[in-house]
């Protein structure tokens, strides 16, 4: 204890005036968080003048600018998705309500929902259906594999009586893309509905909510979209509205679809909560970089960036993870060589200043995920990473062969 209060009593005499009165009030300094160049599976860096929107002056959730920027979001999200008809609004929360948001207002407890899982997402789609008391047919593959449609078809097949099949699109814990298109023209005509995980893939990689037959997608902000993290952009088919409004089983206030409809685009709005007006204005602004950018040019600028990272990759010698022809753009995942301590490499990249993930969950293979997402998806960035992987990885097997 007495150590204690001489530290504490030194600590005041190195501080300036200023700092001493903070002290004396008890008051923590301002945060002063490090820069950080975020090439990890999300969050993926914020563009400046999405964060340069959060500083502009706030309103209030119901005043009527306000909801004028609302439209606006809807609007550019609708073209963002590619989804003209039924409903598109972000709810406020991050990519798992959007996924908790779609089984509980499609799905009815002791409904068929046919779940294609094979990585860390897929599997918390299954949980969270099992959640909502569904009964789940998972149709499950290795990590780094798609789960081939023709199998979730012959799972529909075995059980006509199913409400919901549900997919990843951009399978954020491997890097495997699910081909989606190709699934919403093989459930054409069939009464269950398809959902589809698009949270690392809307704004990045290709995709057609109205044009593949999709009824449910989410997403997040965090990611191929550039704006931080805390918003869930949601589109809805009319005829998964439908079943909306048929709906028994009540759902949680805070996830009701038509509740959340009243205040995002009926007008005059009506009160649902207390929206989070400054990521909206972000969520604006992100919206508007990307549609000012070209959808098409945007994802031909993740592709290129996430194929150059891979060539790199593959020609040093390692190994992805993710089959070959369905590789995912934005999200790489790269196999830790044998006695390399992939965990050491990545806090030597973050000392640099680099963040990028690693395995996620008890089942994942020893990998590393490297983003290269929004504003980080360029070929530059792409050589930066990969320089500073592979002197890491070098420094790590050095360290291994002196242990
Ligand atoms: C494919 C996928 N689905 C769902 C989620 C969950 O999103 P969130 O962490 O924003 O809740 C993530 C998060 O990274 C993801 O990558």
């Amino acid at each position: 204890m007495f150590a204690y209060r001489f530290q504490f009593f030194l600590s005041l005499c190195s501080c300036s005036p200023h700092d001493t009165l903070r002290w004396v009030r008890n008051a923590l300094p301002p945060i002063s968080p490090s820069e950080r160049l975020l090439c990890g599976p999300g969050p993926s860096n914020v563009e400046p003048a999405v964060l340069e929107a959060m500083q502009r002056p706030m309103l209030g959730h119901l005043d009527p600018e306000m909801h004028e920027i609302l439209l606006e979001v809807v609007d550019m999200l609708r073209r963002v998705y590619r989804a003209q008809g039924g409903l598109v609004l972000p709810l406020q929360a991050t990519g798992t309500s959007g996924m908790e948001a779609g089984l509980v207002n499609l799905v009815e407890p002791g409904e068929k929902v046919i779940v294609g899982s094979s990585g860390y997402f897929g599997a918390r789609i299954a949980e969270l259906a099992r959640r909502r008391g569904a009964e789940v047919v998972e149709v499950s593959a290795e990590w780094g594999e798609h789960v081939p449609n023709r199998r979730l078809l012959a799972a529909l097949d075995d059980h006509p009586d199913t409400r919901l099949v549900a997919v990843v699109h951009g399978e954020t814990s491997t890097g495997c893309e699910h081909p989606l298109e190709a699934l919403g023209a093989a459930l054409r005509g069939s009464d269950a509905l398809l959902m589809a995980d698009c949270v690392t893939t809307l704004g990045g990689v290709e995709l057609d909510f109205d044009g593949w037959g999709i009824d449910y997608a989410y997403s997040c902000t965090q990611k191929c979209l550039s704006a931080p993290p805390g918003m869930s952009p949601v589109a809805i088919s009319d005829r998964a509205l439908d079943r909306i409004r048929a709906r028994r089983a009540p759902v949680p206030f805070s996830l009701d679809l038509l509740l959340l409809q009243d205040y995002w685009v009926e007008r005059p709005a009506t009160y649902h909560h207390t929206a989070p007006i400054l990521h909206i204005y972000a969520l604006h602004e992100a919206l508007r970089l990307t549609l000012e950018e070209g959808l098409e040019r945007r994802w031909a600028r993740h592709t290129e960036a996430g194929t150059y990272f891979q060539q790199l990759a593959t020609c040093a010698g390692f190994e992805l993870l993710a089959e070959p022809a369905h590789q995912l753009a934005p999200l790489t995942a790269v196999r830790v060589p044998d006695g390399v301590d992939g965990k050491a490499v990545q806090s030597e990249l973050l000392a640099e200043g680099i963040e990028v993930g690693g395995g996620l969950g008890p089942d994942a293979p020893a990998i590393w995920r490297v983003g290269l997402m929004g504003p980080n998806a360029r070929t530059d960035t792409a050589d930066r990473v990969f320089e500073s992987l592979t002197a890491a990885v070098e420094s790590q097997a050095a360290v291994a062969v002196a242990g």
